[in-house]
């Protein structure tokens, strides 16, 4: 089948892929590349961010389909859909909480101010999500900057009055993290500047 005296640059890249690239195409192959990418990433952003928890990076982009994460750039989508998802779950909860219990006026002052600050954050990531696949990266990263700005004003809204137990400090803590995750990452895929 190879017909040796042809040898061209042609075949050569044809003998490169099968013998180079396809082997890493298979299956098993994937998920060690994926174990290794969310590990790897994960260990350069709590290095380069002392925000990035690196064991939540690792668990919360590991609950993902092994076979969906080939690159950066996958990795980077899915932090930010693990984001929204985040972000979309609180709003119920914070609706349902407001619905149920009774809440002093500080309190519920507070939690529709949150609610209203998850609900601006749910149109953030996906709009974040939206310049990202349009390649528009300073742009994603300025959204979820501002979604990290505005959990931690709603956090920061519970502290004003003394002895109040904040209510949301597990859920502002989450989606810090996964919007601090697909912000490092976005940075990782960023060119650097022309010198
Ligand atoms: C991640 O990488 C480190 C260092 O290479 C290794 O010690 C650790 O076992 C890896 N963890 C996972 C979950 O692959
Ligand atoms: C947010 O994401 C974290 C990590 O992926 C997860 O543990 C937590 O349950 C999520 N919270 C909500 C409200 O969806
Ligand atoms: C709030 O309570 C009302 C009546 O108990 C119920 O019909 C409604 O579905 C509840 N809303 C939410 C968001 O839980």
């Amino acid at each position: 089948m190879w017909h040796f005296s042809h040898f061209s640059f042609f075949s050569f890249c044809c003998l490169y892929i099968f013998l180079v690239i396809i082997p890493h195409q298979k299956g098993s192959n994937i998920a060690a590349t994926s174990v290794d990418i969310i590990n790897q990433t994960c260990k350069t952003c709590a290095d380069e961010s002392y925000t990035v928890d690196y064991i939540f990076c690792l668990t919360s982009l590991q609950v993902i389909p092994v076979s969906h994460v080939t690159n950066l750039h996958g990795l980077a989508l899915i932090a930010m859909e693990l984001a929204l998802r985040n972000a979309t779950n609180t709003v119920s909860g914070i609706k349902k909480s407001l619905n149920g219990t009774a809440f002093d006026p500080f309190a519920l002052a507070c939690l529709e101010n949150c609610l209203e600050l998850y609900s601006g954050s749910v149109r953030t990531i996906v709009d974040s999500i939206g310049a990202f696949v349009s390649e528009h990266y300073v742009i994603a990263k300025v959204w979820l900057s501002t979604v990290m700005e505005a959990v931690a004003t709603c956090e920061e809204g519970f502290a004003e009055k003394k002895g109040e137990v904040p209510p949301l400090t597990k859920e502002n803590y989450d989606l810090f993290q996964l919007c601090n995750i697909a912000l490092c990452i976005i940075h990782l895929l960023t060119p650097p500047l022309p010198p």
